[in-house]
């Protein structure tokens, strides 16, 4: 048995980050994650960072390697029509948004913890969140020795993904599920060749969407549109080339560099929210609580502003200052959680190609892209959002 403040389940953005500043407060809080470091450290993910978080990361002292190795965007391209659209993202809102994979942001933050002598405890899978409407909530965890134990704890945080113990063990007669199901997929690439844009390109197409990213000067990371049934198995590394040269094609000659492909994954596409995100004293953070389809780049993003109101209400709390700011939880973090679903769904509807979709849906959605682009006032919204807005 062990005994700690804040219970974490969950080494991921989420539970990393709020362990790091309930560590300021000088609260004491443990991780419990079911992954390995390795596993973690080299799981893909999303790979933009909000200005927002970057300043987080500067404040908690974990953003020497993110401010050498990051590549700052200050702008980015909407490709329609088979031409380039730019939105400055600097020139419009004085911010800018920076490329760091998410696995590098998990590498600084899990040696930042284990550096001030947190406890993470990994390969450790927790098998109940009990008692968490009593002052005394109990995790129970299986240890990476296989040894069974608890956690006791005042307060638990559910930082534990989309699929973890911490959301189901809120009764679905106390919560309402949001989803919206998009009716496809990413296709997800990963290629040793030169980068083809030096800022992402957000790409509409007859034949579907298309994003070109980057990871390193090295490695490029590219998306398309596709059935979210299909299987990898039948891309071959030409018909993908194709496939994404053909969704950027256009009349200014934009084409990809190609290169070797070394990892390919489909990714699905959805919309969620969990309401209320606080059970007694079991608080969920990041996609434990919600999801976003990854147009917006908003998923590590709404992680931390989650945390960040959290760290908050249990300074708080253990200032002595009672429950109020935690009772408040929910509703302080999902007016950002609903904007950039909005944000999320709206990028996504603008850009992809829906079946069944008409000449006059068609002509509506350039339009509208339009629009973003010429507006200064459209393009601002878009930016603003992108960029992140200040948490307060
Ligand atoms: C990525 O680089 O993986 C990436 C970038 C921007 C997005 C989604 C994914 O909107």
């Amino acid at each position: 048995m062990m005994r700690t403040q804040v219970g974490i389940v969950g080494a991921g953005p989420a539970g990393l980050l709020l362990s790091l500043m309930l560590e300021r407060r000088g609260i004491a809080s443990v991780i419990i994650e079911s992954r390995d470091r390795a596993t973690i450290e080299a799981t893909i993910r999303a790979g933009i960072l909000e200005q927002t978080t970057v300043d987080l990361m500067a404040e908690l002292g974990v953003a020497d390697r993110l401010r050498r190795e990051g590549v700052v965007h200050h702008g980015t391209i909407l490709r329609f029509g088979g031409r380039n659209h730019r939105i400055d993202f600097e020139g419009l809102t004085g911010r800018v948004a920076t490329l760091y994979p998410q696995h590098e942001v998990l590498k600084d933050l899990i040696a930042a913890r284990l550096a001030q002598g947190g406890d993470i405890l990994f390969s450790a899978k927790v098998t109940e969140v009990a008692d968490v409407t009593t002052g005394r909530p109990v995790l129970r965890f299986t240890d990476a020795e296989g040894q069974a134990r608890e956690l006791h704890c005042d307060m638990v945080v559910g930082a534990d993904g989309s699929y973890g113990a911490c959301r189901p063990a809120i009764p679905t007669d106390k919560r309402k599920d949001y989803l919206r199901i998009y009716p496809f997929g990413w296709f997800g690439i990963l290629c040793e060749a030169p980068p083809s844009s030096e800022e992402l390109v957000y790409a509409r197409h007859e034949r579907g969407f298309a994003l070109i990213s980057s990871r390193t000067p090295e490695v490029q990371r590219m998306y398309f549109q596709c059935d979210p049934s299909d299987s990898v198995e039948n891309w071959s590394e030409d018909r993908i080339w194709a496939e994404l040269q053909a969704r950027i094609a256009g009349e200014d000659g934009f084409r990809l560099k190609e290169g070797r492909i070394f990892q390919k994954n489909i990714v699905p596409m959805r919309s969620f929210v969990c309401e209320p995100m606080q059970y007694g004293r079991l608080f969920l953070a990041g996609d434990a609580a919600h999801a976003v389809p990854p147009t917006g780049a908003k998923g590590l993003n709404l992680a931390a502003s989650d945390v960040w109101h959290l760290d908050r209400a249990l300074g708080a709390h253990f200032a002595g200052q009672g429950m109020a700011m935690l009772e408040a939880y929910t509703a302080t973090a999902l007016r950002r959680v609903w904007r950039a679903q909005h944000f999320s769904w709206w990028m996504t509807s603008m850009l992809h190609r829906f079946e069944g979709a008409s000449e006059f849906d068609d002509r509506r959605q350039l339009a509208e892209l339009e629009l973003v682009t010429s507006s200064r006032a459209a393009a601002t919204a878009l930016a603003e959002t992108y960029v992140g807005m200040p948490y307060a």
